[in-house]
């Protein structure tokens, strides 16, 4: 909802709990005067008058004290009195580079319009959105702040357009998605980071005079760093405390900063990266940024997560699949790695049935010649030898096992030694005259140019028609160096990074449309590309290449701090541990994968007989709380802090149910078990946990009885249901 206050100076953008506040000053400059707590008022123009004049810094237009650089403005540009970091740098035909951005106009109007070529947020009810229009006279150039409210989600979108009216070309330097300047700097930054094996760990550090920034500058979001950043409450913990945060709907180079000013002010900003960016504009046409998620959180992460799950899940995935329960999967990849063939497959598909896993994923290297990393990555026709016939074949063989079909591809990489790059050698991205780097033993593909797009439509689509596949594992293994284009101009270069990106989500959207029954998960060597752009079209992520138990727990307690339960890819893997040879209990191995969506990589023909008996009990038991854990609401009920217990909880979208899980990671000798606390039930209401009936209240301030930890990473899992008393 957006409420137009001091005579239509003030928009007030209000979603449940939440208000943003802008507010446009005399000399048309528009600034952000709120954002947190819903508000009631009838006018908030005082904020701005109220704000505390700082000596040295300059006036502006020639009005005494009136300082730009210390008012909180929503898209502040270079050229001003503000010397802060700016939000918008062009640079127009006579090599200047100031931008004067004054208003000019607003729009309010319910829904809100899809960004051409980028995944937006749409869907919801009850979305009303608010355009101001801003311009810089002189060189005719427009920028539109666009916000959606989405009133019952608790969420704001943001995003912006920059139109050319003048007859000139114009080069956008950089321009972000969203600039907050918040009168205060009082706060922690929260941040999920991390690498290849270790991706989002949550992070938090206090903010102090400075920048703080976060990128990506590898053409993906990234392992290193995702696209969120918060600003936390010192105090805010997982149930308590102020965050503010942004998440950016985009799967490329960003770049986020936290910027704390000379009189304690700290600036906000989220975007495409201006690094090795630039954007020619030419004459009537416009650049739209992608939109990022504005969420703010009063009763700190576990709140914030919750927002931000509902959100993503009935709003952001646009798969058919985005809200149906995930068929638990076997992946052959730890099982077998390339070495495998028909009978390999057969035999570990009909265990896979037998202890009643529903999909089976075929993993890299059943096309072309691939048996290791070094070819054919482009060329997507199976490999009849490897695969003992047609992939239909095995496709029906397996599917008369009582299992569904899926397939490994990475289509946006291309081997040197490959039908497709001897046809081809222009396709890739390269500098002309340079020789490009190798990774994994393969090239990226020029993803800027529509005739690599088409083709890998076309091969997928035709891959999709003939086969009954049910579910693909859409993967990228490495990130993009020798930034360089033969397709795209010389003028045009530094587009390339952000026209790969637009150039795969045409892919994706096209192929998306044209399957819909095809369930798409989204994998970077893992979690390198773990983001809101990609789960729009892909509602599962492959978490981690790290199957670790252990390991996983950071690293999934990250990733739910943002995205979905159901979109995390959980696996329980063989022991010792193929990425650190660790060993844990098949229980424990089995409680951290369900807390996501439940899969096995792992080859299940070795298991023991009691293993076997295990996993099938794991299945059955998964099967019973997943509609539990994929939609209902997680609650993390222990703190970042404590690195050596972990636990979390799932209530039923009904709140009826709840799925508890704990794990210890090392025990500690001579130690007494405490008691776990749980969270979000009813105290006056009756629960059966085992045996025993208690009442919400007492869970919640008595809690579980924990057992004595004996081993290492040993773990518990409750089911707590209502009753009727
Ligand atoms: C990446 C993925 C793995 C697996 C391999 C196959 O590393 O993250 O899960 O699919 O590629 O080459």
């Amino acid at each position: 909802m957006v409420e137009l206050l001091d005579n239509q100076r003030t928009f007030h953008i209000q979603v449940k709990h939440t208000s943003l506040v802008l507010h446009v000053l005399p000399t048309g400059h528009v600034t952000v005067i709120y954002w947190g707590k819903r508000l009631e008022s009838k006018s908030l123009a005082y904020v701005i008058q109220d704000i505390g004049r700082a000596s040295y810094i300059s006036d502006t237009d020639g009005i005494k004290d009136f300082k730009l650089e210390q008012l909180p403005q929503a898209m502040p540009t270079h050229g001003n009195s503000d010397l802060r970091t700016p939000a918008l740098v062009l640079e127009y035909a006579d090599g200047s580079r100031i931008t004067n951005l004054r208003y000019k106009d607003f729009k309010v109007y319910s829904g809100k319009e899809r960004l051409p070529g980028m995944p937006t947020i749409t869907s919801g009810e009850e979305v009303e959105t608010v355009e101001i229009l801003l311009e810089d006279y002189l060189q005719q150039v427009t920028v539109k702040l666009i916000f959606s409210a989405f009133y019952e989600y608790n969420a704001i979108t943001q995003s912006v357009v920059v139109t050319n009216l003048s007859k000139s070309n114009v080069t956008i330097e950089k321009v972000v998605s969203s600039n907050i300047d918040f009168l205060d700097a009082a706060y922690d930054v929260c941040y999920l980071s991390g690498a290849w094996g270790r991706e989002t760990h949550r992070q938090v550090r206090p903010l102090s005079q400075g920048a703080f920034l976060l990128d990506s500058k590898r053409g993906a979001s990234g392992h290193g760093q995702n696209p969120f950043l918060a600003l936390a409450d010192k105090q805010a913990n997982e149930n308590s405390g102020s965050i503010y945060s942004m998440n950016m709907v985009y799967s490329g180079n960003f770049q986020a900063i936290a910027e704390v000013d000379m009189h304690q002010n700290t600036r906000m900003q989220m975007g495409i990266n201006p690094f090795d960016f630039a954007w020619q504009l030419v004459p009537q046409e416009s650049f739209y940024t992608p939109e990022t998620v504005l969420i703010y959180s009063d009763q700190g992460y576990n709140q914030l997560s919750a927002i931000y799950h509902r959100f993503y899940r009935e709003c952001l995935m646009k798969s058919s699949h985005a809200e149906k329960v995930r068929p638990v999967l076997i992946n052959n990849w730890e099982a077998t790695y390339f070495d495998f063939d028909k009978r390999k497959l057969l035999s570990l598909a009909k265990e896979a049935a037998d202890c009643g896993i529903e999909l089976f994923v075929l993993d890299d290297g059943w096309f072309g010649k691939r048996s290791d990393t070094t070819t054919s990555l482009g060329d997507w026709q199976p490999n009849h030898q490897k695969l003992g016939g047609s992939l239909s074949g095995l496709i029906e063989e397996i599917g008369q096992l009582g299992l569904q079909f899926g397939l490994w591809v990475e289509p946006e990489m291309v081997s040197p030694d490959s039908e497709l790059y001897r046809a081809h050698p222009d396709w890739i991205i390269q500098v002309a005259g340079r020789d490009p780097q190798l990774a994994r033993h393969q090239y990226v593909l020029d993803l800027a140019n529509p005739a690599v797009q088409n083709y890998l439509i076309t091969e997928l689509s035709t891959l999709l028609e003939k086969e009954n596949i049910a579910y693909i594992k859409w993967d990228m293994n490495r990130n993009i160096t020798d930034s360089g284009s033969s397709y795209l101009a010389v003028a045009q270069q530094k587009e390339l990074s952000h026209r790969y990106i637009l150039g795969l989500y045409h892919v994706l959207e096209i192929l998306t449309e044209q399957f819909p029954e095809v369930l798409f998960e989204s994998c970077a060597g893992g979690g390198g590309r773990y983001d809101p752009g990609m789960l729009y079209y892909m509602p599962q992520t492959w978490t981690s290449d790290d199957t670790d138990a252990i390991e996983r727990l950071p690293i999934q307690s990250g990733t739910s701090l943002i995205y979905p339960p159901i979109s995390m890819g959980c696996h329980v893997s063989a022991v010792p541990n193929h990425q650190v040879g660790r060993i844990t209990s098949m229980d424990t191995r089995g409680i951290v994968a369900m807390q996501g969506n439940l899969g096995y990589e792992l080859d299940l023909t070795q298991l023991s007989t009691e293993e076997k008996l295990l996993v099938k009990e794991q299945v059955v038991q998964y099967k019973e709380i997943r509609e539990i854990v994929q939609l209902g609401q997680l609650i993390r009920l222990t703190e970042i802090e404590n690195q050596n217990q972990y636990a979390w909880l799932y209530r039923s979208k009904d709140a009826t149910a709840f799925v508890v899980s704990f794990v210890q990671v090392l025990a500690r000798a001579n130690t007494v078990p405490k008691r776990l606390k749980l969270a979000g039930l009813d105290a006056k209401a009756y629960y059966q946990v085992g045996e025993r009936i208690c009442t919400g209240s007492e869970l919640m301030s008595i809690g579980l009885k924990l057992d004595k930890p004996i081993e290492d990473y040993a773990g518990q899992r409750w089911l707590v249901k209502k009753i009727e008393k």
